[in-house]
Parts: structure tokens; C-alpha cells; sequence
């Protein structure tokens, strides 16, 4: 198990968050086994990041708390016995991983009752996190007193107020992880852009893909999505075979043995070369990516970039004869999200979507920035104004959903932007996506990892070689 960073830098993320929050029990769950099929054969075990940020410790079976007045924590866990030796080898005991990572205390499981029982009596707030897990749920229910069905409400929303601001500043060396994941990335994409040939099926690429992520890394950060099929979004079916005129997209990232994450979006030709009609939308869509990522700097809302995304790709498609009209005023009334129907981009970090878990609205969105309600636009997870620090993917597509295409003109809807007897031409075009991961700096951004093929001259030239 690594444990990525310095004592002195768990000990610090710790004392701020207990100085954030003044007074009151706070509360980390760790994340256990789940069974597959049983529990003795359990899905690969992934630590919960909030843990992962403040105590660094990769293990199930954990249970941390801080006490935010006296700023002390505490380590809820059981050696193991010779028994689990047997099975798993000699580990680090659990006082070596809380001295590693300098938490003042650890105690057996069984305490840890006794000790929330006693700071709930001693009239201390309990704060948590709303939990994703159920066995988390049922342990936090005994703990509280709170039922599973309440406890997203009630989890703490100073709690996470506190964690979000730390965690949406990446320090220089969690960016060196995220680079590193990023650089897994790489080697996944372009191994895959140089493998896929006519005839052959999705899943041995997928396959080529995640047996490096595993090789290099922890494995991937989120399920690979890659698909003849780019149109529809989160594509995790790869039982086609690539043939002639096709389009493939790929949407994968690895996770680095520090747990961060890589998330990566290429789009090319199962032919040697883009046809001319992926030809002109793939250039739509990466000039709206590059168009993007220049304009990154702190200050700039991100819904911003967004919209102006959506109107140069609204511009685009209308040059293409696909949408007509004002294209301020498509944007405005949502017509573009035919076709761009998510948001730009998210957070990126320990989590692939950073901080999901905690809720948009603290992660992406503020007093200045609300949530649209408008479909497409409402996709969006980072809205508001960009800080140094932040690391975040900018993925703009263009995609062509014939069920969508389908209902929308049936409703007539939106016939004064949309050409449908256009659009009907590209009924099994597929999709158009293009994703890099950006870090915003003190005066502009910077894009992570080394280069993929991107422009239409680089990826035909790798799909050659
Ligand atoms: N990589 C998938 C997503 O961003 O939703
Ligand atoms: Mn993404």
C-alpha cells in the first residue's frame, strides 16, 4: 500500500479542517470489502478519498474521527491476527500506518462506539459526509441515531464547506499524481489508437487498455467507455466489432497508485482516415477544445466557457447546414443540446468526477452560480468562477442520439435552429468527443501529461504507424 505524501501533510489537511470547523465529532467512515459473490471474493477494494485525503491510509475495515476542538484523531481499527497473516501476508500494523501518517491515536473497533457515544453525550455535534456505501449507512445509523433514508440531509454541510475548500486546490505534489495518472492515460489511449483495426471487437481493445492501467497504475478511475457507439454517453457495452467507416470513442482514465485519476476522451476513425464528414464535425468539436482550454484562467466562470463552447459548436454545425438561425438565441433556449447534450467538464482529483460524493452544489457552485435547469446546460458539474489549483477536464462533443432525434422533431421541437431533415443524414454518424485534463494556475492554466494525438493530421498519422 503507498501512502503518497508526508506525515506533515496529513497532519496539516487534519488541523485545518479541525480549526474550519471549531467544535463538534468528525466523523470518516472507511470504506470496507464488498462482496462480488460472496463475501469471501470481493470487487477490487477502493478506499473512500475523503479518508484517502486526511488519513491516507488504503486499508478496509477503518474508521477514523477528529475531535475539531482539540484537533486530536483518532484511528478505529484491529491488527491483524496470525490468522489473516496466513492469508495475506506480514502488514504494517495499524500504530505504524497512524505514526506514518500522524494520527495521534488508535483503538480497537469495539471502542468506537463508546467514544461517539461519549461526545454525543458530552453534547459534541457529530459531523459526517453523506455515505455512499450501505454498510457505511448502517454503522453511521448506529453511531448517530440517524436512519439511512436521512442521513444525506443531515450529513454536514459545514463539514463540507471545509473539506471541498481544501480539496479543490491541488498542492504541487497532488498535481505530480495527477499527471502521473494522466501519463497512464497516455499510453492507454495511444496503444489503443495504434491497435484498433476493421474487424476487430471493442472488448480486445478495452481489454488492451485496462491491462495497462493496471500495468502501470491501480487500474482505471471509472469503467471504460469505448465504443463504435460514441453517441451514447456513458457507453459501457463493448461487444461491436469496429468496421469500415466507424467511428471510435474512447473515454478512460487510470488511477495511479496514488488513487488520483486520469480522464481522457480521443476520438478516431476505424479507417486509417477521418472521412469528410468526421472530418468537418471532429474539427468542430476540437476547435470548441481548444477554443476552451485558452481561455482557462482564475477568475472565469466556468459556465461561461461552457456557453461559449455551445455557441461555437452551435456556429460550427450551422455552417454545416445542421442548425439555422441565431445562435446566441439557440444556445440561450437550449436547442444546441441535440447535440451537446452534457456539461464541459468537472473536477478532477482523487475522484474522477472530484468530490461527487459531497454534492455539486458545494463542489461546482456557489452563491454567484446557479444550477440550470435546462437540459444539457443542467450536466454541468463545475460552474463557477475558476482558482489556481483546480484541476478539471474540458470535454465538449457533438453527437447524434436518433431516439433524441427522433422525439424532438416529433414535438417539432426547436424548428427554427434545427434542420432535421440535415440531421437525419447523420443518423449513425455516432459521436464526437475530446477531453484533456487542465490545471488552472496563478495567471492562466496548464495541460496535464504528455501529449495525445489530437488534431486530424495526428491522429490519421498514429493510426498509420
Ligand atoms: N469520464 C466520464 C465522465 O466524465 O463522465
Ligand atoms: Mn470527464
Amino acid at each position: 500500500m503507498q501512502i503518497p505524501f508526508s506525515k506533515e501533510t496529513y497532519t496539516h489537511r487534519r488541523r485545518q479542517l479541525a480549526k474550519d470547523l471549531g467544535k463538534g465529532l468528525l466523523l470518516f467512515p472507511g470504506n470496507n470489502e464488498v462482496g462480488m459473490n460472496y463475501a469471501g471474493n470481493p470487487y477490487q477494494f477502493r478506499q473512500d478519498s475523503n479518508f484517502l485525503y486526511f488519513f491516507g491510509i488504503a486499508q478496509p475495515g477503518l474508521f477514523a474521527a477528529i475531535d475539531a476542538e482539540s484537533g486530536e484523531s483518532i484511528l478505529f481499527g484491529d491488527e491483524l491476527t496470525m490468522e489473516d497473516i496466513v492469508w495475506t501476508g506480514p502488514q504494517p500494523s495499524l500504530a505504524e500506518l497512524a505514526e506514518r501518517t500522524g494520527i495521534d491515536k488508535v483503538l480497537p473497533s469495539a471502542e468506537l462506539g463508546t467514544y461517539v457515544g461519549k461526545a454525543k453525550s458530552g453534547g459534541a455535534a457529530l459531523h459526517f459526509t453523506p455515505p455512499y456505501r450501505w454498510d457505511n449507512m448502517l454503522k453511521l445509523e448506529q453511531l448517530t441515531g440517524i436512519g439511512a433514508a436521512e442521513q444525506k440531509n443531515a450529513a454536514s454541510a459545514d463539514l463540507i464547506r471545509a473539506i471541498v475548500a481544501q480539496r479543490a486546490h491541488k498542492s504541487t505534489e497532488e498535481v505530480a499524481c495527477i499527471e502521473e495518472a494522466v501519463n497512464i492515460t497516455a499510453t492507454m489511449h495511444m496503444t489503443v489508437m495504434m491497435t484498433a483495426t476493421e474487424g476487430k471487437p471493442e472488448s480486445e481493445l478495452a481489454g488492451i487498455a485496462l491491462g495497462i492501467s493496471y500495468g502501470l497504475g491501480r487500474g482505471v478511475a471509472y469503467g471504460i467507455i469505448l465504443s463504435v457507439n460514441g453517441h451514447i454517453l456513458h457507453n459501457h457495452y463493448h461487444g461491436n466489432m469496429l468496421r469500415k467507416g466507424q467511428l471510435v470513442l474512447g473515454d478512460f482514465g487510470a488511477e495511479a497508485n496514488s488513487h488520483y485519476a486520469g480522464d481522457i476522451t480521443r476520438t478516431f476513425p476505424v479507417d486509417k482516415k477521418f472521412t469528410q464528414k468526421q472530418k468537418e464535425i471532429y474539427q468542430i468539436v476540437l476547435d470548441a477544445e481548444n477554443n476552451a482550454i485558452a481561455s482557462l484562467k482564475p477568475g472565469v466562470k466556468y459556465m461561461d466557457v461552457h456557453l461559449e463552447a455551445s455557441r461555437q459548436m452551435t456556429e460550427g454545425l450551422k455552417q454545416l447546414g445542421l442548425m439555422k438561425g441565431n445562435v446566441d438565441e439557440a444556445v440561450a433556449q437550449g436547442a444546441h443540446a441535440l447535440f451537446f447534450p452534457h456539461g464541459l467538464g468537472h473536477m478532477m482529483g482523487l475522484d474522477v468526477h472530484d468530490m461527487e460524493d459531497l454534492g455539486e452544489q458545494y463542489v461546482g457552485y456557489n452563491d454567484e452560480v446557479q444550477r440550470s435547469t435546462q437540459f444539457g446546460t443542467a450536466y454541468l458539474r463545475l460552474a463557477r468562477a475558476l482558482e489556481p489549483g483546480f484541476v478539471l477536464t474540458v470535454e465538449p462533443g457533438i453527437y447524434f442520439i436518433p431516439e433524441l432525434i427522433d422525439q424532438w422533431q416529433a414535438e417539432g421541437k426547436f424548428t427554427d435552429f434545427i434542420n432535421y431533415d440535415k440531421v437525419n443524414e447523420y443518423r449513425h454518424f455516432g459521436g464526437v468527443r475530446i477531453e484533456d485534463n487542465v490545471l488552472i494556475t496563478d495567471d492562466g492554466h496548464r495541460v496535464l501529461g504528455m501529449p495525445i494525438p489530437k488534431t486530424v493530421e495526428e491522429v490519421e498519422e498514429l493510426r498509420q504507424r
